[in-house]
């Protein structure tokens, strides 16, 4: 630095004119191989309902492309972009994947979007001149209210918008507003600050994937361990979980003190059970990523992910989140598999992590975090499987499991599919809209990634993002939770290898 400072000046001069003002946002579905590798070296991840692909280019790179930019045709989208680093986030919005009678309306969804973002913008602007302590943020009880001052910038502005989409830009101190100023039908996920390589699953991913179908036949000894689930004992965690059992956790919204609380009560009952667990915190103001570990008995870097979200978020201006299904059903399912993990006196063979992820609700932000900071390490992950809602259905409906229509591995979703047909059989499997949970964080960085869900169909909980979502209720069924978690644990059961020591 300091032999040639006027260079240095300069040099920092021309980056910065580049960085500031000179960058693009290209928003186009999924182009195949051909993508120029400048383009390739700003993916920001693929959104939406179709799919879409996000990169953030330097306009020479642009201008350098164009050939590959005319084969996109008008399927494409340009937007001039100024980063700034770490103060702006960018956030994708889309439906959640909700039926049509729990949306109650029928307008488009492009119509209730532009709704949405005028609302939200307004909103935006009275939290930035009155700050927050006018703000109506009652979710988040008696808890710390997010980050600092707010200052005097555009809160929200729209970048990009389609029929079915849009990109924002949001001040980053604004991300930790966004589910309460959002209605519940439209979810935000948040965009990677840097952009991160665009890599598909890789071959050997899938080819083991494929392997273990392939070898996939009826154990009595999984069939043995799976019977050993309680449900009176997933009954109880429900029920601590959302407060229902009266000892005080009001709200998990990620920013409450009911949400610590549950992470440590979270942690201790994992490590109950023998997983060597860490509490990882991803933003300032957000309760931690709670990342459970059984080590593999093998010596291997294979790893096997099961995870839920435990935040949760409310009906706006009330205190309550309970979250019993979104997605306190999905760490009850977790809960009761570390337990039968003890009874069982299982030993793995690869290793295995039980992960609790917080801020789902305002972007897939702790998971997001949480597949980064695995990518950096190289994981060597054999399948990460998500569980967001599992214990809603109508009354009338068969128990089912569902799987993403769109994001995350297909072939991981026929192997939890395959073994659900073989463990549990009283499952009827079908795919689902439902839209954007954790395993996208992870399908976003490569690793091989699926989601279970309740329904083989959209979300019909009519308590969906609703303080009304308790488990004392008709359509909330542990039993489908249970079936789920013997399709899930028999998965992992199956992917990671394991030793039943069968202890007394
Ligand atoms: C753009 O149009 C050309 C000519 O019609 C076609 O060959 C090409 O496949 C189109 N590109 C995309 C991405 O649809
Ligand atoms: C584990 O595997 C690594 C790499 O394959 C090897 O270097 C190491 O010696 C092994 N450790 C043991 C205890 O077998
Ligand atoms: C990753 O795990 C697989 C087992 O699933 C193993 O065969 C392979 O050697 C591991 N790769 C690395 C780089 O450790
Ligand atoms: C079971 O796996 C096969 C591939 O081996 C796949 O074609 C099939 O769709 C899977 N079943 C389900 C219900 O997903
Ligand atoms: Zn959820």
């Amino acid at each position: 630095m300091g032999v040639f400072p006027a260079f240095g000046l300069i040099l920092s001069f021309l980056l910065f004119a580049v960085s500031a003002e000179e960058d693009v946002i290209l928003i186009t579905p999924p182009a195949g191989e051909v993508i120029p590798p400048c383009i390739a070296d700003g993916y920001l991840g693929s959104y939406g309902r179709p799919l879409q692909q996000v990169f953030v280019l330097p306009l020479e790179c642009a201008l350098g492309s164009r050939g590959f930019l005319d084969f996109l045709n008008d399927s494409k989208d340009f937007v001039p972009f100024s980063p700034s680093e770490g103060e702006r986030t960018l956030v994708w919005l889309q439906e959640a994947g909700v039926d049509d009678i729990v949306r109650g309306t029928a307008d488009s969804f492009d119509a209730r979007l532009d709704r949405a973002l005028k609302y939200a913008t307004t909103e935006l602007a009275y939290l930035i001149r009155n700050g927050e302590d006018g703000f109506l943020d009652r979710q988040i009880v008696f808890g710390p209210r997010g980050r600092g001052t707010l200052e005097s910038k555009p809160g929200l502005e729209v970048l990009h918008r389609s029929p079915s989409s849009a990109l924002i830009s949001v001040d980053s101190l604004h991300l930790s507003h966004l589910d309460i100023i959002l209605p519940p039908f439209i979810v935000p996920i948040a965009l990677p600050s840097k952009p991160q390589p665009l890599v598909p699953v890789p071959a050997i991913a899938i080819k083991r994937i494929y392997a273990l179908l392939k070898s996939l036949r009826f154990n009595p000894e999984i069939a043995s361990i799976l019977s050993t689930f309680s449900l009176p004992s997933m009954e109880s965690d429900i029920r601590h979980l959302t407060g229902e059992d009266g000892l005080g956790i009001l709200s998990r919204h990620s920013f409450s003190k009911g949400a610590r609380v549950a992470a440590d009560w979270i942690q201790s009952k994992f490590e109950e059970t023998g997983a060597l667990c860490r509490q990882s915190p991803f933003l300032s103001g957000y309760a931690p990523n709670v990342i459970c570990r059984y080590a593999g008995t093998s010596n291997t870097t294979a790893l096997v992910l099961l995870s839920a979200h435990y935040d949760s978020r409310g009906s706006f201006g009330s205190t309550r989140a309970p979250g019993a299904n979104d997605d306190g059903s999905g760490i009850t399912h977790l809960l009761a598999i570390a337990r039968a993990i003890k009874e069982n006196g299982i030993q793995f063979r690869s290793n295995v992590e039980l992960v609790a992820f917080a801020g789902e609700e305002q972007g897939l932000l702790g998971s997001a975090a949480y597949a980064r900071e695995l990518k950096a390490l190289d994981a060597n992950i054999t399948l990460m499987i998500q569980a967001d809602m599992l214990a809603f259905h109508s009354p009338s409906e068969p128990l089912q499991i569902g799987f993403p229509d769109l994001i995350g591995l297909p072939e991981a979703a026929w192997l939890v599919a395959n073994v659900s047909n073989i463990y549990s059989p009283e499952l009827t499997i079908g795919i689902t809209p439902a839209c954007c949970s954790d395993h996208q964080s992870f399908n976003n960085q490569g690793f091989p990634s699926t989601q279970v869900f309740e329904r083989a169909g959209p979300i019909l909980d009519p308590m969906y993002h609703n303080s009304g979502d308790v488990s004392d209720r008709v359509g909330y069924d542990l039993q489908q939770v249970r079936s789920i978690a013997k399709a899930t644990f028999a998965t992992v059961l199956v992917a990671a290898g394991f030793d039943g020591k069968r202890d007394p």
